[in-house]
């Protein structure tokens, strides 16, 4: 089987499909707008047009799968579709993003479907405060969704959280805690400016070091292995504690040179860096599938130099119009 490297030798192995740009919860650092995120869009790639494009990117070396949104289990067809990538040779790994408020319904069947893992945007532990950040969401629907992951053996069970000073910042050890009884990762990602917003952005933005400090009051922090092409977190753990603790730095410290990752978005649109406006439309090349091959190929010539990356976060990140919501985070 080919194996994909990008002219700067970094393995490609994992692809992320955002399967839809709807979101049943509308983040304020997601969604640009606070009606943004329900809109409908009616033109995402249909379950043939999903497994074609993993079909082809197992043939070019990738093994990884991951789904996004938007919300994920907003699709109807979410379990047929995990079912079909399951069954795809080459593939060793499918896991999904989402803000678990439909998992108590779904976990089950999308485990027997295939699904090996689960990580859950869980940005607070305090209602009021999840209510403020997901503009009007239900903590207690999460955490119903956190446990039934559990359950489901969707494990380990990521939390994913945007630290955002003076909201959630003050809650970092309440995180952090949770790694002492279960395996559960708990990962802290430094918000980016990419829905353009940088009022927002400059008033929130808090650099990932802040994080680790409050986790080191906690209980001391060993470092941990991370995962074999786990992408870009520094994992550790609290001592005595049985999960782990991410930190993920997309601005204080590029990453890029770690970066095994492509993306595809809801329409089809193949994305080599979240920080790249160049995308190739797969849609029309998806009736041959080595056009398809070319283009995964022509997408990694197109990853940026990981030295040469804008130093200015705002214009790193270059607005988006839609948000991380039409790229899948
Ligand atoms: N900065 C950092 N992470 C973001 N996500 C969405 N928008 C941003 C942002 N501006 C992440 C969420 C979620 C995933 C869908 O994308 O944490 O885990
Ligand atoms: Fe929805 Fe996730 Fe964006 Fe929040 S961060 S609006 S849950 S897609």
């Amino acid at each position: 089987m080919a194996s994909l490297a990008d002219k700067f030798g970094r393995q490609i192995s994992y692809l992320r499909i955002s399967v839809i740009d709807r979101c049943n919860l509308n983040c304020f650092y997601c969604m640009p707008v606070a009606s943004g995120c329900r809109r409908i869009m009616g033109d995402e790639l249909n379950l043939d047009e999903i497994i074609r494009i993993v079909r082809a990117a197992a043939v070019c070396g990738i093994s990884k799968i991951r789904l996004t949104g938007g919300e994920p289990l907003l699709r109807p067809d979410l379990v047929r579709i995990v079912k079909n990538i399951s069954a795809i040779p080459g593939i060793t790994d499918i896991s999904l993003t989402t803000n678990g408020l439909l998992l108590p319904k779904l976990a089950r069947p999308l485990a027997v479907a295939g699904l090996n893992r689960v990580n859950i945007s869980l940005d607070s532990l305090q209602s009021e405060v999840f209510r403020r950040i997901t503009r009007g969401g239900e903590l207690e629907d999460a955490i119903a969704g956190l446990q039934a992951a559990y359950e489901a053996g969707l494990t380990p069970v990521k939390i994913n959280a945007v630290l955002l000073k003076g909201i959630n910042d003050g809650e970092v050890a309440d995180f952090a805690r949770l790694t002492l009884e279960r395996d559960i990762h708990v990962r802290f990602i430094e918000f980016m400016p990419i829905s353009g917003d940088s009022h927002n952005w400059k008033k929130h933005y808090q650099p990932i070091d802040t994080a680790i400090k409050l986790c080191a009051q906690v209980a001391p922090l060993i470092e941990a292995d991370s995962p074999a092409n786990g992408g870009p977190a520094r994992y550790f753990r609290l001592k005595g504690g049985k999960g782990k603790l991410g930190f993920i730095s997309p601005l204080s410290r590029h990453f890029c040179s770690q970066c095994n990752r492509l993306r595809v978005t809801a329409q089809g649109k193949l994305r080599a860096c979240l920080f790249s406006q160049e995308e190739i439309d797969l849609r029309p090349l998806l009736g041959q599938e080595v056009e398809v091959i070319r283009a995964f190929s022509q997408a990694l010539t197109a990853k940026p130099d990981p030295t040469r990356l804008d130093s200015d976060p705002l214009v790193r990140c270059q607005p988006n119009s839609f948000g991380m919501v039409s790229i899948g985070g």
